[in-house]
């Protein structure tokens, strides 16, 4: 009979929205597709398992069944359950890497799924969309839908919205582009799908920015690359030390206008030395402009795409903060001598986006309600964060120490102590602030939090806010 496998060493995340026996689910059938768990292998009984774990039996129980239920584990009776001998010869090629340690670094915090907590990250204010609005033009366009329109979207998205896009992107963002070159994807992390499933081979060396968003990396690492941590400065992206790690590297993901989520801008030599180096290199530059429009002093940098002579940049945009992130729309601007690859491989790859939001999004850009909405929250943005800064300071004190970002959607505030002990805390407490160090791979920063302002209502919901905060770093000794 075969031994039941050494400690699974399963890591749960009990502050996780997700059930701790989907949790258990999920990292079992990692481990079989990473190999560590292998067919025929035994697995922990459910009491063992359970105990090592601290969790009910039901709890593992349930886990096991839906894992037999669809095929990964064989329950044999007293001889114990086994990763089924069916999978054996399927993960011949590489398995996919999930960035495990980042994953646990940020228990639930980054916002997908409807949980919206205090502070979260990544949201815009909710309250602030003009869904009335939005509703008139979505219903007109559905009454006036056509017939061939419920048949299936084009896989590169509705053409006029293409077309409304590539003027914004000139006026706004400097970007002289064709329509045909902007694809609509499911945001950035349906743009960052289509480049790695288009341009990426597996072991392909990618430069990220450290600290920075850990979705990208992951999903790139998850495709097969093999990830190079680059340290941000003052200037950005530190790209004589990316030359230095990886020379060859064949992307680089990057935050030019607003780092993610120090807030600093890419300097013109660090943008110029970047694209020498992409083109030296044969390399392709991924520019995520996330939220660009936020910007609460001077205009808006133009984007790095914009100084692109060579086409080695992808540039990419989301409509998730200047809209929301439910709509799950944005778009990638490809150089011209890539575009027939990527719309083939759209074709191939991409279900498309709803049609409907589409035109309705289109209708919202060309009749100007997008530029009204832009102003709007502009200004919502720079009273909420300074309604925020105000209550934290007077809370506070010198215990937080705010850096003077030009724009974005959070506060940065250094503190004293273990930001990611703090930010556990705090998230136990219902709050979704996260700490820096959180959001670094190998360097390490002077503790902080950084604090979404978007959702605080006003200046008493500030102070309740504020409150919470200053409750948490007194329970960690802060
Ligand atoms: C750095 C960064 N890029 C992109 C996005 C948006 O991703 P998506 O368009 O997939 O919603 C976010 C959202 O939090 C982000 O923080």
């Amino acid at each position: 009979m075969p031994e039941p496998t050494a400690a699974l060493r399963l890591r749960l995340d009990p502050g996780q929205a997700q059930p701790i026996y989907r949790q258990i689910y999920e990292r079992i059938k990692e481990a079989i597709a990473r190999g560590t768990l292998r067919p025929g292998e035994r697995v922990p009984s459910v009491r063992s398992l359970a105990s090592e774990l601290g969790v009910a039996r039901g709890t593992v129980e349930l886990a096991y069944q839906l894992l037999s239920s669809e095929g990964y584990l064989q329950p044999r009776g007293p001889a114990g359950t086994l990763v089924s001998t069916h999978l054996a010869g399927r993960n011949a090629s590489p398995p996919p890497r999930l960035e495990e340690d980042a994953a646990q670094a940020l228990p639930g915090l980054i916002a997908h799924g409807p949980q919206v907590l205090p502070f979260q990250l990544g949201l815009p204010a909710l309250d602030a969309f003009p869904r009335a609005l939005w509703s008139r033009l979505a219903g007109r366009r559905l009454r006036h839908t056509a017939g061939n329109q419920l048949a299936y979207p084009q896989p590169s998205g509705y053409a006029p919205l293409r077309e409304a896009l590539a003027s914004y992107l000139n006026v706004s963002r400097g970007i002289a582009c064709d329509p045909a070159q902007v694809l609509i994807c499911a945001g950035y992390q349906g743009a960052l799908d289509l480049i790695s499933r288009t341009l990426l081979h597996a072991g392909d060396a990618v430069w990220h920015e450290d600290p920075g968003y850990p979705r990208g990396r992951q999903l790139m690492a998850a495709a097969g690359a093999e990830l190079v941590a680059v340290p941000v400065d003052a200037d950005g992206l530190c790209v004589d030390e990316g030359r230095r790690r990886a020379p060859q590297a064949r992307f680089a993901l990057v935050t030019p206008s607003q780092q993610s989520p120090t807030g600093v801008a890419l300097s013109l030599a660090r943008r110029l030395a970047l694209l020498d180096w992409a083109s030296q290199a044969g390399a392709w530059i991924i520019e995520d402009d996330y939220d660009s429009e936020f910007r609460y002093a001077g205009f808006p940098l133009p984007a790095l795409k914009s100084l692109d002579r060579e086409g080695r940049v992808l540039y990419s945009g989301t409509f998730s903060k200047v809209l929301f992130p439910a709509l799950r729309l944005g778009y990638l601007v490809v150089p011209e001598a890539l575009l027939e690859r990527f719309v083939r491989s759209q074709q191939i790859f991409s279900a498309g986006c709803s049609e409907l939001l589409q035109a309705t999004l289109c209708d919202f850009l060309v009749e100007g309600h997008f530029a009204r909405h832009l102003k709007r929250t502009r200004t919502l943005y720079a009273e909420r964060r300074q309604i925020l800064r105000a209550a934290l300071e007077q809370r506070l004190g010198a215990a937080m120490d705010f850096a003077e970002l030009p724009g974005g959607l959070h506060l940065i505030g250094g503190i004293r102590g273990d930001d990611r002990a703090i930010a556990r805390r705090a998230h136990a407490a219902g709050l979704g602030l996260q700490a820096l160090n959180s959001w670094c791979v190998e360097a390490r920063r002077a503790p902080a939090l950084m604090l979404s302002f978007t959702n605080v209502r006003d200046a008493q919901n500030a102070a309740e806010l504020a409150e919470r905060v200053a409750e948490v770093m007194a329970a960690a000794g802060e």
